[in-house]
């Protein structure tokens, strides 16, 4: 199967660059979808997986899912654990086999992350696995105030730790959010040119869904290989399953319903897949 290591994947990205999807999924049908939809773009994805969808569906129901679904799979595909300030299952994760972690400290200090986060890129090597690292944290739309740009940390800060972890990918705040923005949000984006032109790392870019196409070419040019959709999924799954049991009244066929998810979660990571550029670059990393 073409599981691979996610510092592969991303960085074949970043020194192409072009843009890795990295979707967050909910279920089994969410899954099987995002996959597909790589399979049919002949591109590279990374499988994203909440803390929250860990422990619902379970870490070892999870594991295997990913396993099965993944057997034989011809493109490039990494599992990845996303925002993750639990020590305990980050170890979990990795013993497991996911491909790599976000070390989500960013409600410590910067001192007292880049402690801890010096110990997971540690673990994470031993796993031959890969990190994400934040300092920052990201709000929600919702908590938007406008002001982000200034709660920024300093690029030296950044830089600081970003070398002296080691982490493979940075995440930085640049006006970005989770959520669907209300309005085109602002983006500090030369932040991206200056901590890849001083570290080197790529960049993750989080809150991708409602970016516009200009602003994801312009940050997947200078350095941000990984883009993280999760609200864009959340979406099309419910919207497709509410439109659907909306059309077809006393209708109770939960096949029938899963069936029009998965397509329209299958579209919108396609979507995705081509705006970011990585459309037919599964390339030699098959299998
Ligand atoms: P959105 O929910 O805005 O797509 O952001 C996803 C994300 O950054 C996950 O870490």
């Amino acid at each position: 199967m073409a599981v691979v290591s996610t510092r592969e994947i991303v960085g074949r990205a970043f020194h192409e660059r072009y843009g890795v999807a990295a979707i967050n999924v909910v279920n089994d049908v969410s899954l099987a979808a995002v996959l597909a939809a790589a399979e049919e773009m002949r591109a590279p994805v990374i499988v994203q997986t909440s803390v929250k969808t860990v422990q619902q569906l379970g870490l070892d129901v999870l594991w295997a899912m990913w396993v099965e679904m993944t057997r034989g799979i011809k493109v490039p595909v990494a599992l990845h654990l996303d925002h993750c300030p639990e020590r305990e299952l980050i170890s979990a994760c990795l013993a497991k086999g996911w491909n790599s972690v976000l070390f989500d400290a960013s409600k410590l200090s910067v001192e007292e992350n880049r402690r801890q986060c010096i110990e997971v890129v540690a673990e994470a090597r031993g796993y031959g696995a890969t990190v994400e690292g934040e300092i920052e944290g990201f709000k929600r739309v919702e908590e938007m105030t406008g002001q982000e740009v200034a709660e920024e940390q300093t690029l030296d800060t950044a830089v600081d730790f970003i070398r002296a972890t080691g982490v493979d990918i940075f995440a930085p705040a640049i006006g970005n959010a989770h959520g669907m923005y209300k309005t085109t949000p602002t983006l500090d984006s030369q932040r991206v040119t200056d901590i890849v032109e001083r570290t080197g790392v790529p960049v993750a870019l989080h809150g991708g869904t409602g970016m516009t196409a200009a602003q994801f070419s312009d940050l997947i040019a200078r350095g941000c290989a990984k883009i993280n959709i999760s609200t864009a999924l959340k979406i099309a799954y419910m919207k497709s399953g509410y439109d659907y049991m909306s059309e077809h009244p006393g209708e109770y066929d939960p096949p029938s319903l899963f069936r029009v998810q998965r397509a329209a979660v299958l579209e919108m990571a396609k979507h995705h897949i081509q705006l970011f550029g990585s459309s037919g670059k599964a390339g030699d990393q098959a299998a």
